[in-house]
């Protein structure tokens, strides 16, 4: 039975004028949020997907692989699309296209703290940058109707407290809502998420605050919605080739999936990333979702090694369906309940961007 904890969990809530349907938040992860990923994360459970974060500066000089990361499908709402930039008038321009491909919100990443990205002058460092850090937030939701959101970490030293500081001020320039991930860029991904100041700052703002970092089950899910009173929780890590893990957070299902569950979602995972990303890309891309999917003990070690050493797709799928040969019938089923391509909006046409 699940808890009423659990129950709020399964709860609607707003960002703005955005009905969001539980309150289980799939991260944008670069590298990883690509529509296929998106589109799981709802089928699983997500309330709410995100984007990875796109250059404003790839938008502004219409880069078609930055433009590719547009292209939303109608099972994905709500969608957040994130973005990233230090330019007020650039960040503008981008979050209009962002509305037009139709997001539902525009993100703003104040978190990255990645040196390529914070050495322009984006991502973390603009906590230290407050000034900015508002005009950008002020200048985004002046651009579009939708809602507009920031995501940040901590601060960029170990031990800042700078998110409670720029967090109001945000809130005070237009920002409709606020996701920390209470590390410091210096940590990266060492060390734990403090939510001790998620809690700080959900007292400090009156919008919804979603909380990340280390979220991998219900029980933690819980413990930070309780100990926080924060609008939502986000789940990053814990899904990358792991779905189970969001229905598993929401307290729905807490067995490990079978090894054809595995193999259905993966093949499906790979079948979509194919038709988003073109085969070439997608054949490196995918190499990560492998081990991903295939390890946690679900496949032995030697049939992972052999997978990932294999260079075209179509062999990956032929080793994973030979190896669970009842899982073309849950593939079967799994491909007839998801809206055929066809009746997917793909806002941007495919053939300019590469991606079919
Ligand atoms: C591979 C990877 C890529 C990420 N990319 C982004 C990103 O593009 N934008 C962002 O705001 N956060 C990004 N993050 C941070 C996550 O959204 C999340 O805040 C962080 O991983 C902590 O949550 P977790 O413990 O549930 O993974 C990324 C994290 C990882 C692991």
């Amino acid at each position: 039975m699940p808890t009423p904890m659990v129950a709020a969990l399964c709860s609607p809530w707003r960002i703005g004028r955005v009905e969001i349907p539980t309150r289980l938040v799939l991260a944008p992860m670069a590298g990883v949020s690509v529509q296929a990923f998106r589109r799981q994360g709802r089928r699983y459970g997500a309330g709410l997907v995100c984007s990875e974060m796109v250059s404003c500066a790839g938008l502004h000089h219409g880069n078609e692989r930055t433009l590719g990361y547009l292209r939303i499908a109608r099972d994905e709402h709500p969608l957040a699309v994130q973005i990233f930039g230090s330019e007020p008038t650039v960040m503008a321009e981008a979050a209009r296209m962002v509305e037009a491909a139709g997001a539902d919100l525009v993100d703003i990443n104040f978190g990255c703290p990645v040196r390529k990205v914070t050495k322009t002058g984006a991502g973390a460092t603009l906590l230290d940058e407050p000034e900015r850090a508002s005009r950008i937030v002020a200048a985004v939701a002046e651009a579009v109707e939708v809602p507009v959101t920031v995501k940040m970490r901590r601060g960029l030293e170990n031990g800042s407290r700078t998110c409670l500081e720029v967090g109001p001020r945000l809130v005070e320039a237009g920002a409709a809502g606020l996701t920390l991930h209470p590390r410091s860029a210096r940590q990266m991904y060492t060390g734990t998420a403090d939510h001790r100041l998620t809690a700080e700052l959900v007292e400090r703002v009156e919008v919804p605050v979603i909380a990340s970092g280390d979220i991998t089950c219900a029980h933690e899910a819980r413990a930070v919605l309780d100990a926080t009173g924060c609008a939502a929780v986000m789940v990053g890590r814990a899904a990358q080739g792991n779905p189970w893990a969001l229905r598993a957070v929401l307290g729905e299902e807490d067995a490990e999936p079978t090894r054809e569950e595995v193999a259905a979602e993966l093949v499906l995972f790979m079948r979509e990333t194919v038709r988003e990303l073109g085969e070439r890309r997608a054949s490196g891309f995918l190499k990560k979702f492998y081990s991903w999917y295939l390890g946690a003990g679900r496949f032995p070690r030697a049939f992972r090694q052999e997978i990932v050493r294999l260079s075209s797709v179509e062999e990956v799928e032929q080793r994973v369906l030979a190896a669970a040969p009842d899982a073309h019938g849950l593939l079967e089923t799994l491909e007839r309940d998801l809206p055929r391509a066809g009746e997917v909006t793909l806002e941007l046409p495919i053939s300019a961007y590469g991606g079919g």
